[in-house]
């Protein structure tokens, strides 16, 4: 306490510094540098990212359920996902409280497509979100490998 004290400077640059920080463009991964998804280097991605818990294509763990199997669960709990909406509201308002903008953004996709698109990507960016119970953790993702991971996603989306 006494050593920073004495160095009162640090208390204006240290904000200062903070501020810049939040005020500077990221590195590379604004919104606007992000390529449209390609699927192929989805797979490739996938099959680094994913196969250390996932069977994809061939190769691949037995942690989780193969990839095919996670996705059919996926599109499931996109099928039904207002009455998953209405189970987290009941049993953990905080939870639901703390993503009801990224949920909020799930439903108003009314295309199923579309919808289940947009919850992979909720999904891979915080795995918990509308499921504090899931088994999967975050994987740690930029932008532009999760655009890529889910347009191969979308591919892989089982049509019943
Ligand atoms: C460290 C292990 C691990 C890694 C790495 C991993 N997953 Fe998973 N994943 C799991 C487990 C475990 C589950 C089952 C979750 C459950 O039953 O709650 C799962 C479930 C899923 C589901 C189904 C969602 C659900 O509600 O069950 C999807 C989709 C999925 N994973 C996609 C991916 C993708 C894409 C990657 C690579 C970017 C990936 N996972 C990497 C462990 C992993």
């Amino acid at each position: 306490m006494g050593g920073f004290m004495r160095h009162p400077a640090l208390l204006l640059i240290a904000p200062a510094l903070l501020l810049a920080l939040a005020i500077l463009p990221g590195p590379s991964c604004s919104a606007d540098t992000i390529e449209p998804g390609d699927p192929v280097r989805g797979l490739t991605l996938a099959k680094s990212r994913c196969t250390f818990c996932h069977y994809v294509e061939g190769r691949g763990g037995m942690i989780a359920p193969p990839m095919d199997k996670a996705l059919s669960t996926a599109n499931l709990v996109v099928r039904d996902y207002e009455n998953r909406v209405r189970d987290l509201k009941q049993k953990d308002p905080a939870a639901y409280a703390k993503a009801q903008a990224v949920i909020d953004a799930v439903l108003a996709e009314k295309d199923h497509a579309k919808r289940y698109e947009r919850w992979l990507d909720a999904y891979l960016t915080d795995t918990k979100f509308d499921n504090p119970m899931t088994k999967m953790g975050n994987v740690i993702l930029s932008d532009q490998e999760r655009a890529h991971i889910i347009a191969w996603l979308a591919i892989k989306r089982p049509t019943q």
